[in-house]
């Protein structure tokens, strides 16, 4: 939210709502430009004469000029004046949003996609209970639609990945339980980068079928066991385990759920265990958080404010009885931090002997009026 120190100037004012409408005008140009696929093609050719750009892309003269203006106000277009009219190159923000990770660029776009299904329905109508025109299940309900969400998270997995190895020492780790952990992603890359650790992945079943095929793959499957489940019907984790990991997955989920799940987590660890949230978490991803609950109105499966605060989780944690142990510092690599804390370790048996019999006695002086 923007801290505005009221009144505010009549200019201030208006600079306010057209920074909000700016927004959308921003939004309208970067989608332009991923659906005609302007930044591939720019790529490709280094420079482009405005006409022959009109031509290849069969724009409306007069409108694709306007339109060139705006991409090159925003930084999208980059335009050169030559004695044939203007030429254009890529500009800044579109380079800056290429960069050099393919696989973040591909995400972006698909991001889009995915707003752009919602985006132009009638909010004002959705508000008032109107359908929403879009058939794709959260969770993931089959096949496809389990590998499409897989998809984006195997492709995404490098920064969260480097993030968690960041924050936790694996190679103190022995059993690592992975909730939700995808299509077995993580679970490989681990197991392959620490030979002594034993993984559990524990997913639903659609997700758990082609995480079976890349642990084949990649010849894990003494090390990477899997558990078929569905947090939202079982209500034990696998025990025993030393590491029980929820990556990107209670930010899908509302404040209530995550903490019935790090209570099941709670059960599930050995003493002494250690239970890692890795995510974005709110304060650092205002923006990013916007951008997704927005999609999220236009999807009744997903509950309300699921991107949250690390002081959010940290008051769950706490009272359920974990000791916090540590917050990562975010860092220019990744969107993610990740929170750990550990399950109390238990009291060994001789001293909870002792503290009974020191309750017992101090019971029965009082009894005895000591
Ligand atoms: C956003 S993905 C995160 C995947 C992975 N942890 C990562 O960071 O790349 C969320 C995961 O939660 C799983 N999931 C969703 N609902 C679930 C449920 N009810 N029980 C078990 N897993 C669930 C999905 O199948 C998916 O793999």
């Amino acid at each position: 939210m923007k801290d505005i120190k009221e009144p505010l100037s009549n200019r201030k004012r208006a600079d306010l709502y057209y920074e909000l409408l700016a927004g959308g005008a921003k939004t309208k140009l970067l989608e332009s430009i991923i659906n005609f696929n302007l930044p591939e093609l720019l790529s490709s050719k280094g420079e482009i004469l405005e006409s022959d750009l009109t031509k290849e892309l069969e724009l409306h003269p007069l409108r694709a000029k306007k339109w060139y203006f705006l991409l090159t106000r925003e930084g999208f277009l980059r335009r050169k004046k030559t004695d044939l009219g203007y030429v254009y190159c890529l500009g800044p923000v579109t380079k800056q949003l290429m960069g050099k990770n393919n696989d973040q660029w591909w995400f972006f776009k698909q991001m889009t996609y995915s707003w752009q299904t919602i985006a132009y329905e009638s909010l004002y109508s959705i508000l008032r209970g109107a359908t929403v025109n879009s058939d794709i299940h959260w969770p993931p309900k089959n096949d496809i639609e389990s590998i499409a969400i897989e998809e984006w998270m195997t492709r995404t997995s490098v920064a969260p990945i480097s993030t968690i190895e960041s924050a936790i020492n694996l190679n103190k780790v022995k059993h690592l339980l992975d909730i939700g952990g995808g299509e077995g992603t993580m679970a490989c890359d681990f197991a392959k980068k620490y030979p002594h650790l034993k993984v559990t992945l524990y997913n639903l079943p659609v997700a758990i079928k082609l995480a079976r095929k890349n642990i084949k793959l990649a010849g894990l499957d003494d090390r990477v066991k899997m558990v078929e489940g569905d947090f939202f019907k079982d209500r034990t984790f696998p025990a025993g385990c030393d590491l029980i990991l929820f990556s990107r997955v209670l930010c899908d989920w509302s404040s209530e759920t995550a903490e019935r799940l790090l209570k099941m987590a709670y059960e599930a660890l050995s003493p002494g265990g250690q239970v890692a949230i890795c995510e974005a978490f709110q304060e650092n991803n205002k923006d990013f958080s916007t951008a997704w609950e927005f999609r999220y109105l236009f999807w009744d499966e997903f509950e309300t404010e699921v991107f949250k605060s690390s002081l959010t989780y940290k008051k769950i944690l706490t009272d359920i009885g974990y000791k916090l142990t540590s917050l990562s510092k975010l860092t220019d690599d990744s969107t993610y931090t990740v929170l750990t804390a550990q399950k109390k370790k238990q009291i060994p048996i001789i001293q909870n002997i002792i503290r009974k019999w020191i309750g017992w006695k101090y019971e029965r002086m009082q009894e005895i009026g000591y």
